[in-house]
């Protein structure tokens, strides 16, 4: 009998456990409401690094992929292959963080490329202005290599972009060469994209340019989709693309302690 007034005080939930249950509740919904869509944008802030080991969902547009560089906290990127700057446009206007951005384009009619972008030297040259023009606002960040890909590569130090894009020749030997060039210059924990994840039997449902020339004058039946596929078959990535006709593809670089 001396002991019940003891028991029921013990039984009775304390005010600070009674507070605190639903301030765990709401921090844990808020974590998990924030973990969206590819989105973490609290975790982020606790643990910058973090969003690097994130895997990446596919962006339904391709339009969408700045706005997935800027969540992932990256600042660094390039493009291979610019043309009008039409592209670059959409990354660095959804990309406020960024804070170089490599435009790597030859501005240059070329032999053995049947693509209609590879216009005469006079269309490059207005190509060249235009894209000058309508990236004046990000002329801080810009870094413009008017060069083969092949050769500013060699001017890019290792590991310091954190999002490229391949996007200059669509042969497979061309979109090949780019990726495993440029793969080493991709921070770990960065992605890698472009642009038409197309095979050549779609190619030809599309009946589209004839991506089977190479530079070399080869001539092979294979396009960008196969490319990139042997790409990443052979470092182990996993292949995701955008929702597009002309569909985007993203590959992620793992990084050692994710
Ligand atoms: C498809 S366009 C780029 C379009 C642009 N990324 C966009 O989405 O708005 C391809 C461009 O790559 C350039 N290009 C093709 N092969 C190249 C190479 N090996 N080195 C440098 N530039 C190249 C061409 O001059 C052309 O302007």
């Amino acid at each position: 009998m001396a002991f019940a007034p003891r028991l029921r005080a013990v039984a009775r939930p304390s005010k600070s456990v009674s507070i605190s249950v639903p301030i765990a509740l709401l921090c844990f919904f808020a974590l998990l409401g924030s973990v969206r869509h590819g989105r973490i944008r609290l975790l982020g802030q606790l643990w910058p690094n973090g969003r690097r080991c994130l895997p990446v969902t596919p962006p339904e547009y391709r339009s969408e992929i700045g706005r997935v560089l800027e969540e992932r906290g990256y600042k660094t990127g390039a493009e291979l292959g610019v043309k009008q700057g039409q592209f670059s446009v959409e990354i660095l206007r959804s990309w406020p963080s960024c804070s170089r951005y490599v435009l790597v384009d030859v501005w240059k009619h070329q032999k053995n490329y049947k693509d209609t972008a590879n216009v005469d030297d006079a269309e490059h040259e207005k190509f060249y202005q235009e894209t000058m023009l309508v990236l004046s606002s990000w002329k801080e960040k810009l870094d413009v290599k008017r060069t083969w890909t092949s050769e500013a590569v060699k001017e890019i130090e290792d590991e310091s972009l954190d999002f490229i894009y391949v996007d200059a020749r669509h042969d497979f030997c061309g979109v090949y060469e780019d990726a495993s060039l440029y793969w080493p210059k991709l921070s770990p924990g960065g992605i890698m994209a472009g642009h038409d994840y197309i095979s050549w039997q779609e190619l030809n449902e599309l009946e589209a340019p004839d991506w089977g020339l190479c530079a070399n004058g080869t001539f092979l039946e294979a396009s960008v989709k196969e490319a990139v596929d042997q790409f990443a078959s052979e470092h182990g990535l996993q292949v995701i693309a955008t929702l597009e006709e002309w569909p985007s593809w993203i590959v992620h670089k793992p990084l050692p302690q994710c």
